[in-house]
Order: structure tokens, then C-alpha cells, then sequence
């Protein structure tokens, strides 16, 4: 996913305050996001086990763009509930629009706005590819739908591996680095073994942590 980007230093909109890669993600690459090349490297079934999602939890796919992996996730637990948040009406239509998800009655597809519905009930949170892009206040959000023994995953890519696909390095973090940043904005945050091009985190907002 390398491509033309603006510098770093350029934060496009204040929301995106303390995200490495302050501008938006554009619309325009979604075709990216459904190219299924992307499951040899993030295969579903090694995210559903990382997900160790209790039979009827409650998902929050954080950032899930065209659904690509919401709509996996959903079609292999039936018994779970994913919402697919996007913060982009365009991300969700894309989503909407695929055939596979008018057969899902366990995916909804919802924009920021329902966020206070959300808040404390998520079993789990998936955000994936998102830390990068995800500002301070958009984290603390994140943080505020984790349930009170549930924990959010987060998989992103690696500054520090070799990628033939993705940003550039100076767009993502380390592994070190994310958990400083995840640790700074109140979660408790452990490194699972990493995949091919990403790293794994599972955290904790320090604010919901009962066990
Ligand atoms: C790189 S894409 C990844 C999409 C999806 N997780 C995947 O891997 O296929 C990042 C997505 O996060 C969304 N996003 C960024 N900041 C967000 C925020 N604060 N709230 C909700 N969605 C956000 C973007 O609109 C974009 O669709």
C-alpha cells in the first residue's frame, strides 16, 4: 500500500492530534482494502484466535474501512455481534454494497455518531491498520467501548519489518513505540508474537480493567 503521501509533519485536521500519520485515509485506495492478497499476511483465522471471542460477544471492528474483515469475522462467528465503525459514509457504503453483507444479520455498520450507544459494551475491539491514523481523542473513544473484562486488539503495521506493501515507515510505529503511546493514553498493553508485517497488541483501557 506505499504510495504518495503528505510529509508527517503536515496534521490535516486537529482531531488527528498524536496520530502518526495525521491525514485521513483516503476513500479513493478502498480497492486496496479488498484485495485479497491482504489474507495471506493477516489471515482471519489467526485474527479470530486472537480475538478469543466468548460465544455471543460483542465486536467493534474500529476503523473497518470496506468490511473486508468485518464481514469475514462476521460470517465465520454467527453467534457474535461486529459492528463495523468508520468515521468515512464512503468506507460504509462500500461495505453495505457488497452482496455477502445484505446475508449478515450479526453486522452493522454504524459511523462514530452511535459511539455513546456503544460505550463500555464491547467484548472486544478490533483495530486493524489503524493505530497510525488514529488521533488521541479517537483513542480515548476507542478505549471508552471496551467492557469491563474485555480487551482491544490492536494489529498494525511494523516500521521495523520488511514490507514489500503498506506505508512507509515514518507513517507506523515499532512495536515499542505503540505500546509508549497505547501506555500514555491509559491502557495496559502486552505484545503478542507478530504476523509477517504487522505487530500485535492486546490492551486494556487501564479505566475498565476489573480482572
Ligand atoms: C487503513 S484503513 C483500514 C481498514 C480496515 N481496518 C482494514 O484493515 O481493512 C483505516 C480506516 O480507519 C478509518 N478511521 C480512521 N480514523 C478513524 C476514527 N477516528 N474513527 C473511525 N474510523 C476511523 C478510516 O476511515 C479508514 O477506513
Amino acid at each position: 500500500m506505499s504510495d504518495r503521501r503528505k510529509p508527517v509533519s503536515e496534521v490535516d485536521d486537529p482531531q488527528r492530534s498524536g496520530a502518526k500519520q495525521p491525514e485521513r485515509f483516503d476513500a479513493h485506495r478502498a480497492d486496496k482494502l479488498d484485495d485479497p492478497s491482504r489474507f495471506e499476511y493477516l489471515p482471519p483465522d489467526a485474527i479470530l484466535s486472537l480475538l478469543d471471542l466468548p460465544t455471543g460477544a460483542f465486536l467493534v471492528d474500529f476503523g473497518a474501512g470496506t468490511g473486508a474483515f468485518a464481514i469475514r469475522l462476521a460470517q465465520a462467528r454467527p453467534d457474535v455481534s461486529v459492528v463495523a465503525l468508520d468515521e468515512q459514509p464512503a468506507m460504509l457504503d462500500r461495505l453495505r454494497a457488497k452482496p455477502q453483507a445484505h446475508t449478515l444479520a450479526n453486522l452493522r455498520a454504524v459511523l462514530p455518531d452511535e459511539l455513546p450507544c456503544l460505550a463500555g459494551r464491547a467484548d472486544r475491539v478490533l483495530a486493524l491498520n489503524v493505530l497510525h491514523e488514529l488521533g488521541d481523542a479517537a483513542l480515548a473513544s476507542l478505549a471508552g467501548l471496551v467492557a469491563p473484562n474485555g480487551f482491544a486488539l490492536f494489529i498494525d503495521w511494523n516500521a521495523e519489518a520488511d514490507r514489500p506493501v503498506g506505508p512507509p515507515r515514518d507513517h507506523v510505529y515499532s512495536p515499542r513505540e505503540a505500546v509508549e503511546r497505547l501506555e500514555r493514553l491509559g491502557f495496559t498493553a502486552q505484545s503478542l508474537p507478530s504476523l509477517p508485517y504487522h505487530y500485535v497488541l492486546r490492551a486494556k483501557p487501564r479505566s475498565a480493567t476489573r480482572d
